[in-house]
């Protein structure tokens, strides 16, 4: 979490990191903060006032009118060490001001460094880990002007996950990064040089990147790049084309991301499909990256899938898909707990690690421990060249374009839809399904974008239909077989935009406990669309409406029989059974977006949450 920019010989300098810092603000959002080179010495400005600290650090830009500023580094906090606070809030310097550093991630051994600092004289103003990295440099720059060797020097004796950027004052066009697993990325435009934790910040203003591999410090100073590994040896960075436009990482006259994103979803699965679905029964299905024999996925005989959240509830979706038609054992896992249960896995094991950013550090961790087993591995992420892509022995990439807000939804859809892909592509390599049964569904993935258009143009009619529990605390969601990780991920959405308690099961389960919690004064939710088990469904649907629970559907257009047993209902086209959690899930995507409104909630930037979760 946090996000990074730093810049070198960019004219408004202070313009461009405050921007960089609006379109980073889903990585952080409880402190913001600025340090600029002028006349000799950083100018430093910080905010802390929650989600309105990039607002108001804009304030600031004009308070740097006069001298000229080209270089500086900007950051967005997602506190970790100390209280979000204007003194705990980056750029943190060392004693004299020299160093100015933006650090995203853990420093896990600060506490001994810090200490023996201290018993040096260093004085600190903060209770970040950061800080310790400052201090740390102004040690290691003694008399040169080389802050990227003297970040050599200081990384490796640095331990935990992270990204850095510094510099300092005696060269202040020379900005140095290095990483270990956190993502960053350098970019050029001419004389200009960038520093970003992700692409959407420099957008638009950077016209070539560049890769930043682990533990490889790399400068910019103007347009020059360089790179070299911790024992100086020089890399050459390696380019990669951005085909992400502006247009599609700004908001576009909607109120806010996360509606626009929602409305994107038709255009995310098509892009997702676009190309792969033409040949399926031919030349078969393509992955991105495939780095491993096809002879060795062919031996593979169990499947687990890992992520965390939302790409969790796609594992979950998904898994139907891949046991149906692959004929195989799919075990599903939290990736934070994977590596702690000591997984049973070899070499013909498959681990498919599904992250929308792809620098998940619960999922990289997991992906790590996977691969060092024999395990193949799978990688599912929007994000090109990713870090859980570059680890992966094959790769599918989302092709849902940038996601700002916090809560996952087009990157969601686009998951199931690449995992679904991937069951059709591995059941025609382990001739596990008739070509009929792939068909059918390749037929219902090409018909999909139209079908979930249908659903997003509806999108006010169903901020209706959720106006009808505006006033409820409680909430409980449920479904059976594919419908259970729907009602997962609709209590997921509702707990993290509207702070409501929200909880899902699967509804067969309800009798076992839950049931206990219900009375008038609170919502079921039930997918109740025509699936496999939808009579059962509607059984339990009787026990909660005996305990005068409100009763909310999402159900099959045109099933006035299911309609008439809710209070109110949600309806959606049909579609073929594995594919329904990609339509039922967009009715309660939009119930969230609008009770978290009526709240008085921002949608887009959630309390406590950060949109890519660094940290273990
Ligand atoms: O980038 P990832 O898909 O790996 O992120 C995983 C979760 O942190 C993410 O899905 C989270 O649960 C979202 N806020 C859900 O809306």
């Amino acid at each position: 979490m946090c996000g990074i920019i730093g810049v070198s010989g960019v004219r408004d300098a202070p313009e461009v990191i405050v921007e960089a810092l609006r379109r980073l603000e889903y990585r952080g959002y409880d402190s913001a903060g600025m340090a600029i080179y002028q006349d000799g010495s950083f100018k430093r400005v910080r905010e802390a006032t929650g989600t309105h600290s990039v607002e108001l650090l804009a304030k600031h830009v004009k308070d740097f009118q006069g001298s000229e500023s080209v270089s500086g580094v900007g950051h967005n906090r997602w506190a970790t060490h100390g209280k979000p606070s204007q003194e705990n809030a980056h750029p943190q310097f060392d004693c004299s001001g020299r160093v100015a550093v933006v650090h995203n991630g853990i420093v896990e051994n600060f506490a001994e460094l810090k200490d023996e600092l201290l018993s040096q004289g260093h004085l600190f103003t903060s209770d970040t880990d950061t800080e310790v990295i400052a201090h740390l440099l102004e040690v290691a720059l003694g008399g040169t002007d080389r802050i990227d060797d003297a970040l050599a020097e200081v990384f490796s004796k640095l331990r935990g996950a992270m990204a850095i950027v510094a510099m300092e004052t005696s060269r202040p066009t020379l900005l140095a990064c290095v990483r270990r697993t956190s993502p960053l990325i350098i970019a050029t435009n001419g004389d200009e040089g960038f520093i970003a934790s992700d692409i959407p910040a420099i957008l638009g203003r950077a016209k070539h990147y560049y890769q930043i591999d682990d533990a490889v410090v790399a400068s910019v100073e103007l347009g020059e790049v360089r790179a070299f590994k911790l024992d100086h040896t020089e890399v050459e960075p390696r380019e990669f084309v951005v085909t992400w436009d502006l247009t599609r990482a700004a908001r576009d006259g909607y109120d806010d991301f996360m509606s626009k994103e929602i409305m994107e979803q038709p255009q995310a699965i098509r892009d997702t499909l676009a190309g792969r679905l033409q040949h399926w029964d031919t030349s078969g299905i393509q992955l991105d990256e495939l780095r491993v024999e096809v002879e060795k996925l062919q031996r593979v005989n169990k499947i687990f899938m890992i992520g965390c959240g939302t790409s969790y509830h796609a594992c979950m979706a998904a898994r139907y898909a891949i046991e149906s038609l692959c004929k195989i054992p799919v075990e599903l896992d939290v990736a934070s707990e994977f590596r702690y249960r000591e997984p049973r896995l070899d070499e013909q094991t498959l681990v498919i690690a599904v992250s929308q950013s792809g620098e998940t550090l619960d999922t990289i961790a997991a992906l790590a421990e996977a691969s060092s087993s024999g395990a193949v591995s799978l990688v599912v992420s929007n994000v090109v060249d990713s870090s859980m892509a570059r680890m992966a022995d094959s790769v599918i990439y989302t092709h849902a374009g940038p996601e700002v807000c916090v809560a996952s939804t087009k990157t969601y859809l686009a998951q199931i839809v690449a995992l679904e892909l991937f069951a059709i592509y591995f059941a025609k390599l382990k001739g596990t399904s008739t070509t009929a049964e792939l068909r059918s569904l390749a037929s219902a993935l090409e018909e999909l974008a139209e079908k979930v258009g249908q659903l997003t143009n509806r999108f006010a009619e169903m901020v209706g239909v959720a106006s009808k529990v505006e006033n409820f605390e409680r909430f409980y969601f449920i479904g059976r077989n594919v419908g259970f990780p729907v009602a997962l991920e609709g209590a997921l959405k509702l707990k993290e935009l509207s702070y409501l308690p929200a909880e899902g099961f699967p509804a067969g389960e309800l009798k076992h406990g839950p049931i206990a919690m219900l009375d008038a004064s609170s919502v079921v939710v039930a997918i109740a669309t025509r699936g496999r088990l939808w009579e059962k469904v509607m059984a339990n649907l009787q026990e909660v409406k005996a305990r005068g629970a409100k009763v909310l559907l999402v159900a099959s257009e045109g099933d006035n029989e299911t309609i008439a047993e809710g209070d109110a209902a949600f309806v959606v086209p049909e579609t073929h059974p594995l594919l329904s959690p990609v339509l039922d899930t967009i009715p309660l995507q939009i119930l969230a977006y609008h009770l978290a409104r009526y709240r008085g909630f921002d949608v887009d930037r959630p309390r406590n949450l950060a949109k890519t979760v660094t940290v273990e």
